[in-house]
């Protein structure tokens, strides 16, 4: 099972640059930057990980800590590059990468600067390595919003590196019709939508709701509280909503969380897809260690994991005939392995 999880073709949907970046490398950055990161060693930073306080708001203190230690256009660069390395060890072929261009700007790093490290990582790494990665830029949900009608203008001259614009960091008290005419602008603007929605925050249900009816989003990240309200399973149902979940798991974890709710969800008929959100922030890691987790802790069959793979390349915002191409080789592989 192992083996034919590791070789699968896959795509992954839901990745934060930020939280991607090992600590032997940013403890690199640091050093290069001279930067305000307050950790001296690896296994500093790995003590800092494993004592941070549980749920979103612990998770989230320390990533931004960590996030830092990107300054210059090369760090982009390097980061995302190692990242699409990553993507060909674990055999992604397809990765819609988030980031977050606010966390940057507020701490007088140009937009042009970021976009332009991340655009040159990713050309690099499909030349070297063949993965075809897609950017997604988020709107950190606590800022206000014209720091977001900011961030779309910044992105203007770039529109063509970005295929769509998400909404993520600190949830609570921010819900997601606080950014309903930037959401507007940005569809008007041709970008596709998707917004973050926590797992167990105040208004989850009304929150995934919301980002329906007043953001028009095309996908939901996380989304696991839709299951506590069958009218809204119905409408995502309806709408072909695609849930991009992270089953991470922490080290006091005995299994990655969340994997009866995921196991609920797929028998409610909902599109879900298995992502790994911040790999080398959690014990899960990269995306075929999370997936053999996952189908260890669930007993899924080889045929399940292509379907949360098939569900991927169906979810993802690739052209139609690129995503056929990606699908045909997923069942290829499967039915040479016995799976239909
Ligand atoms: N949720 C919200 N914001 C984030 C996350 C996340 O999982 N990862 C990086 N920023
Ligand atoms: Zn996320």
């Amino acid at each position: 099972m192992y083996e034919f999880i590791v070789n699968m073709p896959k795509a992954e949907l839901h990745l934060h640059l930020e939280g991607s970046i090992n600590s032997t490398t940013l403890i690199k950055l640091a050093k290069r930057n001279n930067s305000e990161f307050p950790y001296q060693t690896t296994e500093e930073i790995e003590n800092a990980l494993a004592n941070r306080p549980p749920g979103l708001q612990g998770f989230l203190d320390h990533h931004y800590e960590r996030v830092l230690v990107l300054q210059k256009q090369l760090d982009f660069f390097e980061t995302t590059y190692e990242l699409v390395k990553t993507c060909k060890v674990n055999n992604i072929k397809y990765l819609e990468l988030f980031f977050d261009p606010q966390f940057h700007t507020a701490r007088g790093i140009s937009f042009d600067d970021i976009i332009m490290g991340i655009d040159e990582g990713r050309k690099k790494g499909f030349l070297d390595f063949g993965v075809e990665v897609n950017l997604i830029m988020c709107i950190n949900r606590e800022r206000t919003i014209s720091s977001g009608f900011e961030m779309l203008e910044q992105a203007k001259p770039h529109k063509d590196k970005i295929i769509g614009l998400g909404l993520d960091s600190y949830e609570e008290n921010n819900p997601p019709h606080k950014y309903t005419d930037v959401y507007a602008q940005a569809k008007k603007e041709g970008y596709r939508l998707t917004a973050h929605c926590d797992v167990d925050m105040k208004n989850s249900t009304r929150n995934i709701w919301e980002c329906l009816e007043i953001l028009d989003v095309e996908r939901i990240d996380h989304g696991i509280n839709s299951i506590e309200d069958p009218k809204l399973v119905q409408e995502l149902v309806r709408r072909k909503i695609c849930l991009t979940t992270c089953p991470i798991k922490r080290p006091c974890d005995p299994q990655p969380q969340d994997i009866d709710r995921i196991r609920e969800m797929v028998n409610l008929g909902l599109c879900v897809t298995l992502n790994t959100d911040d790999p080398p922030e959690f014990e899960t890691g990269y995306l075929s260690n999370l997936l053999y987790l996952v189908q260890q802790a669930s007993h899924y069959s080889k045929n399940d994991m292509v379907q949360f793979m098939r569900n991927a390349f169906d979810g993802s915002w690739l052209q139609m005939d690129a995503k056929n191409k990606y699908i045909e080789a997923l069942l290829e592989y499967a039915e040479s392995h016995g799976v239909n």
